[in-house]
Protein backbone atom coordinates (compact mmCIF):
# COMPACT_ATOMS: atom_id res chain seq x y z
CA UNK A 1 0.00 0.00 0.00
CA UNK A 2 1.20 2.97 -0.67
CA UNK A 3 3.18 5.36 2.51
CA UNK A 4 0.00 8.41 1.48
CA UNK A 5 -2.54 5.85 3.25
CA UNK A 6 -0.40 6.06 6.49
CA UNK A 7 -2.23 8.66 8.49
CA UNK A 8 -1.55 9.40 12.27
CA UNK A 9 -4.32 9.06 14.13
CA UNK A 10 -3.55 12.79 15.32
CA UNK A 11 -3.83 13.70 12.22
CA UNK A 12 -7.54 11.61 11.56
CA UNK A 13 -8.17 12.90 15.20
CA UNK A 14 -7.51 17.03 14.20
CA UNK A 15 -9.83 16.85 11.19
CA UNK A 16 -11.78 15.42 8.45
CA UNK A 17 -10.06 13.63 6.15
CA UNK A 18 -10.32 12.02 2.78
CA UNK A 19 -7.80 9.53 1.82
CA UNK A 20 -7.46 8.44 -1.77
CA UNK A 21 -6.70 4.57 -2.39
CA UNK A 22 -5.72 2.22 -5.29
CA UNK A 23 -9.08 1.29 -5.67
CA UNK A 24 -11.02 3.11 -3.96
CA UNK A 25 -11.74 6.93 -2.56
CA UNK A 26 -12.85 7.22 1.46
CA UNK A 27 -13.35 9.93 3.87
CA UNK A 28 -13.64 9.91 7.68
CA UNK A 29 -15.57 11.60 9.86
CA UNK A 30 -14.33 12.40 13.62
CA UNK A 31 -16.96 13.54 15.82
CA UNK A 32 -15.18 12.29 19.01
CA UNK A 33 -15.14 15.17 21.33
CA UNK A 34 -11.50 15.25 22.46
CA UNK A 35 -12.57 15.99 25.86
CA UNK A 36 -9.92 14.28 27.40
CA UNK A 37 -9.72 16.46 30.41
CA UNK A 38 -13.94 15.49 30.96
CA UNK A 39 -13.12 11.67 30.25
CA UNK A 40 -10.12 11.97 32.60
CA UNK A 41 -11.89 13.92 35.75
CA UNK A 42 -14.99 11.44 35.33
CA UNK A 43 -12.47 9.08 36.15
CA UNK A 44 -11.24 10.09 38.70
CA UNK A 45 -14.17 10.49 40.37
CA UNK A 46 -14.56 6.99 39.68
CA UNK A 47 -11.89 6.20 41.83
CA UNK A 48 -12.64 8.15 44.53
CA UNK A 49 -16.20 7.56 44.79
CA UNK A 50 -17.46 5.09 47.95
CA UNK A 51 -17.75 2.62 45.12
CA UNK A 52 -15.32 3.13 42.91
CA UNK A 53 -15.23 1.85 39.29
CA UNK A 54 -12.99 2.12 36.08
CA UNK A 55 -15.08 2.35 33.13
CA UNK A 56 -14.60 -1.21 30.63
CA UNK A 57 -13.60 0.79 27.59
CA UNK A 58 -10.10 1.51 29.82
CA UNK A 59 -9.37 -2.01 29.49
CA UNK A 60 -8.59 -1.31 25.59
CA UNK A 61 -4.70 0.16 25.64
CA UNK A 62 -2.45 -1.93 23.11
CA UNK A 63 -1.84 -4.13 25.72
CA UNK A 64 -5.25 -4.86 27.00
CA UNK A 65 -7.30 -4.98 23.45
CA UNK A 66 -4.07 -7.97 22.84
CA UNK A 67 -5.05 -9.68 25.54
CA UNK A 68 -8.35 -9.33 24.78
CA UNK A 69 -7.68 -11.16 21.49
CA UNK A 70 -5.86 -14.15 23.45
CA UNK A 71 -8.91 -14.08 25.58
CA UNK A 72 -11.03 -15.09 22.84
CA UNK A 73 -8.64 -18.49 22.17
CA UNK A 74 -8.97 -19.55 25.32
CA UNK A 75 -11.10 -23.07 25.76
CA UNK A 76 -13.54 -21.12 28.02
CA UNK A 77 -14.44 -18.28 26.93
CA UNK A 78 -17.21 -19.75 24.40
CA UNK A 79 -19.04 -16.35 23.03
CA UNK A 80 -16.77 -14.89 20.04
CA UNK A 81 -16.24 -18.62 18.72
CA UNK A 82 -19.97 -19.59 19.50
CA UNK A 83 -21.49 -16.40 17.30
CA UNK A 84 -18.50 -17.05 14.48
CA UNK A 85 -19.99 -20.60 14.13
CA UNK A 86 -23.80 -19.29 13.70
CA UNK A 87 -22.26 -17.30 11.15
CA UNK A 88 -20.52 -19.64 9.49
CA UNK A 89 -23.48 -22.11 9.72
CA UNK A 90 -26.58 -19.85 8.83
CA UNK A 91 -24.79 -17.36 6.49
CA UNK A 92 -26.93 -18.31 3.84
CA UNK A 93 -30.21 -18.16 5.41
CA UNK A 94 -29.43 -14.80 7.44
CA UNK A 95 -28.55 -12.77 4.52
CA UNK A 96 -31.63 -14.37 2.57
CA UNK A 97 -33.89 -12.36 5.95
CA UNK A 98 -31.91 -9.33 5.34
CA UNK A 99 -31.57 -9.11 1.27
CA UNK A 100 -28.88 -7.44 -0.22
CA UNK A 101 -27.64 -4.18 -1.81
CA UNK A 102 -28.52 -2.10 2.29
CA UNK A 103 -25.81 0.31 3.62
CA UNK A 104 -24.17 -2.03 6.20
CA UNK A 105 -23.52 -0.20 9.14
CA UNK A 106 -20.94 -1.38 11.48
CA UNK A 107 -20.97 -0.02 15.19
CA UNK A 108 -17.99 -1.05 17.12
CA UNK A 109 -15.92 -1.75 13.41
CA UNK A 110 -12.52 -2.76 14.81
CA UNK A 111 -10.85 -4.24 12.16
CA UNK A 112 -13.58 -5.13 10.06
CA UNK A 113 -12.98 -8.78 9.87
CA UNK A 114 -16.32 -9.85 11.14
CA UNK A 115 -18.18 -7.38 9.05
CA UNK A 116 -16.02 -8.26 5.81
CA UNK A 117 -17.23 -12.00 6.16
CA UNK A 118 -20.83 -10.53 4.92
CA UNK A 119 -20.16 -8.51 1.72
CA UNK A 120 -19.82 -11.57 -0.62
CA UNK A 121 -23.82 -12.86 0.67
CA UNK A 122 -24.77 -9.21 1.46
CA UNK A 123 -23.28 -7.11 -1.46
CA UNK A 124 -23.69 -3.89 0.57
CA UNK A 125 -24.52 -0.68 -1.94
CA UNK A 126 -21.99 1.30 1.08
CA UNK A 127 -19.63 0.12 4.22
CA UNK A 128 -20.35 2.47 7.24
CA UNK A 129 -17.54 1.64 9.49
CA UNK A 130 -18.15 3.33 12.94
CA UNK A 131 -15.76 3.00 15.88
CA UNK A 132 -13.82 5.22 18.77
CA UNK A 133 -10.05 3.95 17.15
CA UNK A 134 -8.82 6.45 14.95
CA UNK A 135 -6.01 3.76 14.28
CA UNK A 136 -7.90 0.74 14.21
CA UNK A 137 -10.54 2.45 11.68
CA UNK A 138 -8.26 3.92 9.11
CA UNK A 139 -6.02 1.00 8.87
CA UNK A 140 -9.16 -1.41 8.56
CA UNK A 141 -10.60 1.11 5.84
CA UNK A 142 -7.39 1.23 4.01
CA UNK A 143 -6.89 -2.28 3.68
CA UNK A 144 -10.30 -2.61 2.70
CA UNK A 145 -9.85 -0.03 0.14
CA UNK A 146 -7.35 -1.75 -1.62
CA UNK A 147 -9.84 -4.62 -2.52
CA UNK A 148 -11.50 -3.81 -6.12
CA UNK A 149 -14.31 -5.45 -4.68
CA UNK A 150 -14.49 -3.53 -1.70
CA UNK A 151 -18.58 -1.64 -1.27
CA UNK A 152 -18.76 2.67 -0.97
CA UNK A 153 -16.30 2.92 2.07
CA UNK A 154 -16.58 5.61 5.02
CA UNK A 155 -15.82 5.86 8.39
CA UNK A 156 -17.00 7.61 11.56
CA UNK A 157 -14.78 8.03 14.61
CA UNK A 158 -17.02 8.25 17.73
CA UNK A 159 -18.27 7.39 20.98
CA UNK A 160 -21.22 5.60 20.78
CA UNK A 161 -21.67 4.84 24.07
CA UNK A 162 -23.94 7.24 25.71
CA UNK A 163 -25.23 9.15 22.12
CA UNK A 164 -25.59 7.37 18.95
CA UNK A 165 -25.40 9.48 16.35
CA UNK A 166 -24.47 8.32 12.83
CA UNK A 167 -26.31 10.81 10.63
CA UNK A 168 -23.62 12.74 9.80
CA UNK A 169 -22.21 9.63 7.62
CA UNK A 170 -25.39 7.81 6.48
CA UNK A 171 -26.66 8.06 2.60
CA UNK A 172 -30.40 8.12 2.26
CA UNK A 173 -30.37 3.98 1.72
CA UNK A 174 -32.21 1.23 3.67
CA UNK A 175 -29.82 0.67 6.67
CA UNK A 176 -28.43 -3.06 8.04
CA UNK A 177 -26.91 -1.87 11.43
CA UNK A 178 -24.25 -4.63 12.56
CA UNK A 179 -23.62 -5.31 16.49
CA UNK A 180 -22.34 -8.49 17.05
CA UNK A 181 -20.10 -9.83 19.89
CA UNK A 182 -22.21 -9.05 22.73
CA UNK A 183 -20.95 -6.12 23.39
CA UNK A 184 -24.51 -4.84 24.33
CA UNK A 185 -24.18 -6.41 27.04
CA UNK A 186 -21.97 -4.08 28.57
CA UNK A 187 -24.69 -1.13 28.59
CA UNK A 188 -26.98 -1.61 31.99
CA UNK A 189 -30.64 -2.35 31.08
CA UNK A 190 -31.45 0.88 30.68
CA UNK A 191 -28.70 1.78 28.46
CA UNK A 192 -28.79 -1.25 26.47
CA UNK A 193 -32.79 -0.08 25.76
CA UNK A 194 -31.84 3.39 25.11
CA UNK A 195 -29.20 2.47 23.09
CA UNK A 196 -31.00 -0.22 20.88
CA UNK A 197 -34.00 2.84 20.67
CA UNK A 198 -31.76 5.54 19.16
CA UNK A 199 -30.45 2.55 16.58
CA UNK A 200 -34.39 2.50 15.95
CA UNK A 201 -34.51 5.56 15.52
CA UNK A 202 -32.23 5.78 12.81
CA UNK A 203 -34.57 3.87 10.51
CA UNK A 204 -36.69 5.88 8.34
CA UNK A 205 -38.85 3.97 5.71
CA UNK A 206 -38.49 0.26 4.30
CA UNK A 207 -36.15 -1.88 4.77
CA UNK A 208 -34.19 -1.14 7.87
CA UNK A 209 -32.88 -3.48 10.42
CA UNK A 210 -30.38 -5.05 13.45
CA UNK A 211 -28.10 -7.64 13.22
CA UNK A 212 -27.01 -8.16 16.70
CA UNK A 213 -24.93 -10.75 18.81
CA UNK A 214 -26.43 -11.53 22.47
CA UNK A 215 -24.63 -13.86 24.98
CA UNK A 216 -27.44 -16.17 26.62
CA UNK A 217 -27.51 -16.61 30.30
CA UNK A 218 -26.51 -20.26 31.18
CA UNK A 219 -25.04 -22.60 33.83
CA UNK A 220 -23.08 -20.43 36.18
CA UNK A 221 -19.44 -22.23 36.43
CA UNK A 222 -19.75 -22.02 32.79
CA UNK A 223 -20.33 -18.26 33.18
CA UNK A 224 -18.01 -18.33 35.85
CA UNK A 225 -14.95 -20.26 34.48
CA UNK A 226 -15.41 -18.05 30.75
CA UNK A 227 -14.31 -14.88 32.65
CA UNK A 228 -12.07 -16.54 35.23
CA UNK A 229 -10.04 -18.76 32.43
CA UNK A 230 -7.63 -21.13 34.17
CA UNK A 231 -4.64 -19.80 32.30
CA UNK A 232 -5.27 -16.40 33.94
CA UNK A 233 -5.34 -14.45 30.47
CA UNK A 234 -9.00 -12.50 31.54
CA UNK A 235 -6.88 -12.16 34.96
CA UNK A 236 -4.02 -10.20 33.45
CA UNK A 237 -6.60 -8.24 31.12
CA UNK A 238 -8.75 -6.79 33.85
CA UNK A 239 -5.74 -5.79 36.18
CA UNK A 240 -4.55 -4.48 32.80
CA UNK A 241 -6.82 -1.49 33.57
CA UNK A 242 -5.14 -0.31 36.23
CA UNK A 243 -1.79 -0.20 34.34
CA UNK A 244 -3.71 1.91 31.89
CA UNK A 245 -5.14 4.02 34.58
CA UNK A 246 -1.62 4.85 35.89
CA UNK A 247 -0.60 6.03 32.55
CA UNK A 248 -3.60 8.13 32.14
CA UNK A 249 -3.98 9.38 35.36
CA UNK A 250 -0.64 9.26 36.74
CA UNK A 251 -1.53 6.86 39.34
CA UNK A 252 0.41 4.18 41.45
CA UNK A 253 -1.45 1.24 41.30
CA UNK A 254 0.70 -2.01 41.75
CA UNK A 255 -1.40 -4.75 39.79
CA UNK A 256 1.03 -7.03 42.39
CA UNK A 257 -1.55 -5.81 44.82
CA UNK A 258 -5.06 -6.93 43.29
CA UNK A 259 -6.87 -9.62 42.81
CA UNK A 260 -8.71 -10.17 38.93
CA UNK A 261 -12.48 -11.20 40.52
CA UNK A 262 -14.81 -12.47 37.48
CA UNK A 263 -18.25 -14.18 38.32
CA UNK A 264 -21.13 -14.53 37.47
CA UNK A 265 -24.28 -12.64 39.45
CA UNK A 266 -27.47 -14.66 39.04
CA UNK A 267 -29.81 -12.51 40.56
CA UNK A 268 -29.08 -9.77 38.27
CA UNK A 269 -28.16 -12.10 35.08
CA UNK A 270 -24.55 -10.38 34.57
CA UNK A 271 -21.34 -11.28 34.78
CA UNK A 272 -19.14 -8.75 36.92
CA UNK A 273 -15.82 -8.05 36.50
CA UNK A 274 -13.27 -6.41 39.98
CA UNK A 275 -10.24 -5.85 40.86
CA UNK A 276 -9.75 -7.06 44.97
CA UNK A 277 -7.05 -5.35 47.49
CA UNK A 278 -5.11 -8.28 48.72
CA UNK A 279 -3.99 -6.02 51.68
CA UNK A 280 -4.55 -2.16 52.57
CA UNK A 281 -3.47 0.00 49.80
CA UNK A 282 -3.10 3.69 49.01
CA UNK A 283 -3.25 4.82 45.83
CA UNK A 284 -2.28 8.60 44.78
CA UNK A 285 -4.68 9.57 42.54
CA UNK A 286 -4.18 13.13 41.07
CA UNK A 287 -3.99 15.44 44.64
CA UNK A 288 -5.78 12.32 46.80
CA UNK A 289 -4.26 9.12 48.29
CA UNK A 290 -7.46 6.73 48.10
CA UNK A 291 -7.53 4.64 50.54
CA UNK A 292 -8.85 0.99 50.13
CA UNK A 293 -9.60 -1.79 52.73
CA UNK A 294 -7.88 -5.01 52.28
CA UNK A 295 -10.74 -6.65 50.32
CA UNK A 296 -12.18 -3.76 48.76
CA UNK A 297 -12.69 -4.05 45.03
CA UNK A 298 -12.95 -1.60 41.98
CA UNK A 299 -15.84 -2.21 39.79
CA UNK A 300 -14.38 -2.98 36.47
CA UNK A 301 -17.40 -4.58 34.11
CA UNK A 302 -20.54 -6.11 34.12
CA UNK A 303 -21.41 -8.16 31.03
CA UNK A 304 -25.11 -8.91 31.21
CA UNK A 305 -26.82 -12.14 29.63
CA UNK A 306 -30.31 -12.56 28.32
CA UNK A 307 -32.57 -14.98 27.31
CA UNK A 308 -33.98 -15.11 23.78
CA UNK A 309 -37.07 -13.87 25.06
CA UNK A 310 -35.62 -11.25 27.78
CA UNK A 311 -33.94 -10.01 24.58
CA UNK A 312 -36.60 -10.24 22.36
CA UNK A 313 -38.85 -8.22 24.48
CA UNK A 314 -36.17 -5.78 24.50
CA UNK A 315 -36.00 -5.37 21.19
CA UNK A 316 -39.57 -4.97 21.20
CA UNK A 317 -39.70 -2.81 23.70
CA UNK A 318 -37.23 -0.56 21.65
CA UNK A 319 -39.84 -0.11 19.42
CA UNK A 320 -38.20 -3.49 16.23
CA UNK A 321 -41.68 -5.30 15.01
CA UNK A 322 -39.99 -8.60 13.50
CA UNK A 323 -37.55 -10.52 14.94
CA UNK A 324 -35.32 -13.69 13.85
CA UNK A 325 -33.25 -15.81 16.17
CA UNK A 326 -30.53 -17.78 15.24
CA UNK A 327 -28.73 -20.23 17.79
CA UNK A 328 -25.77 -22.49 18.19
CA UNK A 329 -27.41 -25.99 19.14
CA UNK A 330 -26.10 -25.57 22.72
CA UNK A 331 -28.34 -22.48 23.06
CA UNK A 332 -25.23 -20.43 24.45
CA UNK A 333 -25.34 -17.28 21.75
CA UNK A 334 -28.37 -16.09 20.32
CA UNK A 335 -28.08 -13.65 16.38
CA UNK A 336 -31.35 -11.77 16.17
CA UNK A 337 -32.20 -9.77 12.80
CA UNK A 338 -34.87 -7.19 14.15
CA UNK A 339 -36.95 -4.60 11.91
CA UNK A 340 -38.35 -1.71 12.27
C1 LIG B 1 -16.10 -7.37 24.55
C2 LIG B 1 -17.79 -6.78 26.12
C3 LIG B 1 -18.13 -8.63 24.66
O1 LIG B 1 -18.25 -8.93 28.01
O2 LIG B 1 -17.61 -10.83 27.19
C4 LIG B 1 -14.29 -10.55 27.96
C5 LIG B 1 -15.40 -8.31 27.28
N1 LIG B 1 -14.51 -9.08 29.48
N2 LIG B 1 -13.79 -11.05 29.08
C6 LIG B 1 -17.52 -9.60 27.29
C7 LIG B 1 -14.76 -9.29 28.21
C8 LIG B 1 -13.90 -10.16 30.01
C9 LIG B 1 -16.47 -8.90 26.42
N3 LIG B 1 -17.11 -7.91 25.46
Amino acid sequence: MAPHHLITSHRIAAANATIDADARHFSITNTLKLDTRAELDALERSLLAPAASIAPKFFYDVLGSTLYNAIVLTPEYYPTRTEAAIFEQFRDDIAAVIGTGKQFVDLGSGDSVKAEKWFASLRPSRYVAVDISATALTEALSRLAGNADAPELAGLITDFSRVLDVTPVLAPQPSLFFYPGSSIGNFLPDEALWFLKQIRAHCHGHGCGLLIGVDAKKDSARLDAAYDDALGVTAAFNLNALRHVNALLGTDFDVRDWLHRGFYNPALGRIEMHVEARREVNVKVRGHTRRFAAGERIHTENSYKFTPHEFRALLVEAGFEDTRLWQDTRGDFSVFYATA
